[in-house]
């Protein structure tokens, strides 16, 4: 028991160091704010029973490290993570004013019940660039599930209407989306769970658009024998196994399901997909019940994050993954996965699925990872942005903050890095007040939903992520 105090003690320092070490504030109003935030987050209960615990020696460390970050005025920098857009509820483009009184003369769009979940950017040469957001359809009221953002704000639905239009009679169009992937032969990857709430109107789906023509050039549908009542298809991530600059025909798409608790594998080039399960696709009962700000909700998803280690032509890539109902990170090499003799089995064995022994100290969402093998994810409690390098121990001791906030950063169920058209990498983020959405209590009076972003160089510049302890990574 003291022994669990002490050590909770301890743990309760080193986070107050990292945020000293990460998170630092542009304006005396941002570190008011900043400082409350932080001493509101600790358990009185704690920090007596730390300064029992602990020497005078370090009690005054922790002072003076409290008044360097919250009594010293101007120290330090802010978050660097912008938001791009923000919406209180979406609105739509329609085609015609006949089409949008069609639509909500037949519930297809209700105001306010549109939750956008992921975020994607199209970089163009001599072009804007494209904001793409889903709208997966949890129920009736969605005109648009997958749209670009107007510089006005609303939504657009991509390619265009007529492919979100007639919800859930209309196969060859678009059902219902929940993430998407933008490829780096210009190629948008849509995977459409063919669901509206729990019907299954339709069969799943994975389609590919070309960014250049916004033409349709791959369908594949999902074999019955891949899914069941349950399935839910909600996370694509894209494996290229490029044998050369723009050599993309070795594509295969590895799609979490996170209800019926698997893994797709779709090989595209062959056109033929397999579901592969295994015990760690499942979510934990101890981690079922979410704590965003205050506000608790259950839910008992499965296999939700989904992100590839960095692809070396010849090399192997591995899959990190985990349930959203978890504090654990997973990891699968490629090779496993790619194994067609598992359309057949589909069981994953024992020992192909590697889990970090060490955990989060709150459940994460969406994951990705940038090209030098760093892992960036939200947590929930407190809402803020961490990067993780993989080279280092999956470890608390090794998450680094990157943007912390209690209001603009709940709930990351979009994480990307996106590349631009100068080569840098970007991290783009879609947070959504998801905690009010599960209790029913979302209102279109406050910001619910945004998009951040930033170039990387700038989020890492004083991270420790980027440095670190570099120990070579070697479990799969
Ligand atoms: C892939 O197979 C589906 C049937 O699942 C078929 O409709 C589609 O045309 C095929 N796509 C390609 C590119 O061959
Ligand atoms: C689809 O599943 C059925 C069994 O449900 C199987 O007989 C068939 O071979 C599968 N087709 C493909 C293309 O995998
Ligand atoms: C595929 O898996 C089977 C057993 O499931 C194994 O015998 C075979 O060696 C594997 N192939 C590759 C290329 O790993
Ligand atoms: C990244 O930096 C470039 C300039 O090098 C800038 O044009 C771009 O807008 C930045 N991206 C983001 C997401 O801020």
């Amino acid at each position: 028991m003291e022994i669990k105090r002490m050590f909770k003690s301890v743990k309760m320092l080193s986070v107050f160091i990292i945020y000293l070490d990460q998170v630092t504030m542009s304006t005396l109003q941002d570190q008011r704010e900043y400082c409350a935030t932080l001493l509101s987050q600790y358990d009185p209960e704690l920090l007596a029973s730390f300064k029992w615990e602990m020497s005078h020696g370090i009690e005054r460390f922790f002072l003076l490290s409290y008044c360097l970050a919250c009594c010293w005025p101007g120290l330090g920098a802010k978050s660097d993570l912008r938001i791009v857009k923000q919406w209180a509820e979406l609105d739509f483009v329609f085609p015609s004013q006949a089409a949008q009184r069609i639509a909500i003369e037949r519930n297809y769009y209700i105001r306010g019940s549109s939750v956008p979940i992921d975020v994607d950017v199209n970089h163009r040469q001599g072009v804007p660039s494209r904001i793409f957001v889903t709208i997966p359809r949890f129920g009736p009221g969605r005109p648009v599930t997958l749209g670009t953002v107007e510089p006005d704000g609303r939504i657009k639905g991509y390619p265009d209407y007529s492919w979100h239009d007639n919800q859930g009679n209309n196969c060859a169009g678009l059902t219902s989306v929940f993430r998407v992937a933008i490829d780096e032969c210009q190629r948008l990857w849509v995977m459409d769970t063919g669901k509206i709430g729990d019907t299954q109107n339709c069969p799943p789906q994975l389609l590919a658009f070309d960014l250049t023509t916004d033409k349709l050039i791959y369908r594949h549908i999902v074999n019955q024998s891949s899914y069941s009542d349950l399935s839910l298809f909600i996370t694509p991530v894209l494996d290229i196994r490029s044998r050369g600059a723009g050599d993309c025909t070795f594509t295969y798409v590895y799609v979490a399901d996170v209800s019926d608790f698997g893994l797709l594998v779709v090989d595209v080039m062959k056109n033929r997909s397999w579901k592969v399960s295994q015990r760690l696709f499942y979510p934990y009962p101890s981690r079922g019940i979410f704590n965003i700000v205050g506000v608790k909700f259950e839910l008992m998803d499965g296999v939700l994050g989904l992100a590839l280690s960095p692809y070396k032509p010849g090399s192997e890539r591995n899959l990190f993954f985990h349930a959203l109902a978890s504090t654990t990170e997973n990891v699968v090499s490629t090779r496993v996965l790619r194994n067609d003799s598992y359309a057949s089995t589909k069981q994953l064995g024992m020992d192909d699925v590697y889990v970090y022994p060490e955990e989060r100290p709150t459940q994460a969402a969406a994951q990705a990872m940038d090209s030098n093998g760093i892992l960036y994810f939200g947590m929930m409690n407190p809402p803020a942005i961490y990067c993780w390098n993989t080279a280092t121990e999956f470890s608390p001791r090794n998450f680094h903050v990157l943007a912390i906030d209690e209001e603009t950063l709940q709930f990351a169920s979009g994480v990307k890095v996106v590349i631009n058209t100068k080569g840098e990498e970007e991290l783009w983020v879609l947070t959504c007040s998801f905690q009010r959405v599960m209790t029913g209590t979302i209102t279109s009076d406050r910001i619910n939903y945004r998009i951040h972003a930033e170039n990387l160089s700038i989020l890492l510049k004083r991270s420790a992520c980027k440095g670190g302890k570099q120990k070579p990574w070697s479990n799969v």
